[in-house]
């Protein structure tokens, strides 16, 4: 199934998350760099994150909670942008983000994967928990009103374009998952089309 996935997500690449290079590097296929491992990653601990990047938000959770960036404090975030009508995109990323997670092992509590919807419109908690379930328990979805959504995807610099007629699948968004430390600052980017080796050594590297 995962394989018959990312090959029906290259075909897809041009209805969703479709930004030029930012499509080109969610490339799947690019999944044939060096492998790294989870026990081979550096730790980095107490590295001070970059200031002016992110910051507050607040929004509401897939089972329907009011959640601020504050909830997640004392843990590292790994935060993505999406959407649940996401053709196979969106749906490859989670896969992969799954993948890492059932990988780091006891690390995995270390770090809160975070989905925000850039489509709140049609992206109720309701549908974001059917969406999320899909992938891993520990993924938290959030949406919120259009201007709170607006107000996060400025500050994560995202690019979205959202759909103008009446196919929402055809929304497309920039795809970097962003890693945030126990403060809430930026620490690091990792790139559209990483394997869930590099994104597992990532969060292990900042996780100790
Ligand atoms: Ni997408």
């Amino acid at each position: 199934m995962s394989r018959r996935r990312l090959r029906l997500g290259l075909t897809l690449l041009a209805a969703c998350c479709a930004f030029g290079d930012i499509a080109e590097a969610h490339d799947p296929l690019a999944k044939t760099s060096a492998p790294s491992t989870v026990a081979a990653a550096p730790a980095q601990p107490g590295v001070p994150s970059i200031p002016g990047f992110g910051g507050p938000f607040r929004l509401t959770d897939h089972t329907g909670v009011s959640r601020t960036e504050a909830d997640f404090h004392g843990k590292l975030m790994l935060v993505i942008f999406g959407f649940t009508n996401c053709p196979d995109v969106c749906p490859v990323e989670l896969m992969g983000i799954a993948e890492a997670l059932d990988s780091l092992g006891a690390m995995v509590a270390a770090v809160t994967p975070v989905f925000i919807t850039v489509d709140p419109h049609h992206d109720t908690p309701e549908r974001m928990a059917a969406f999320v379930g899909q992938f891993h328990p520990a993924i938290i979805g959030l949406t919120g009103g259009t201007r709170e959504i607006a107000d996060v995807i400025r500050k994560y610099r995202v690019h979205v374009m959202l759909a103008a007629g009446d196919d929402p699948s055809r929304t497309g968004h920039s795809s970097f998952m962003y890693l945030m430390g126990r403060d809430g600052g930026f620490i690091s980017l990792i790139m559209p089309g990483a394997t869930p080796e590099e994104i597992a050594a990532r969060i292990a590297k900042y996780a100790q």
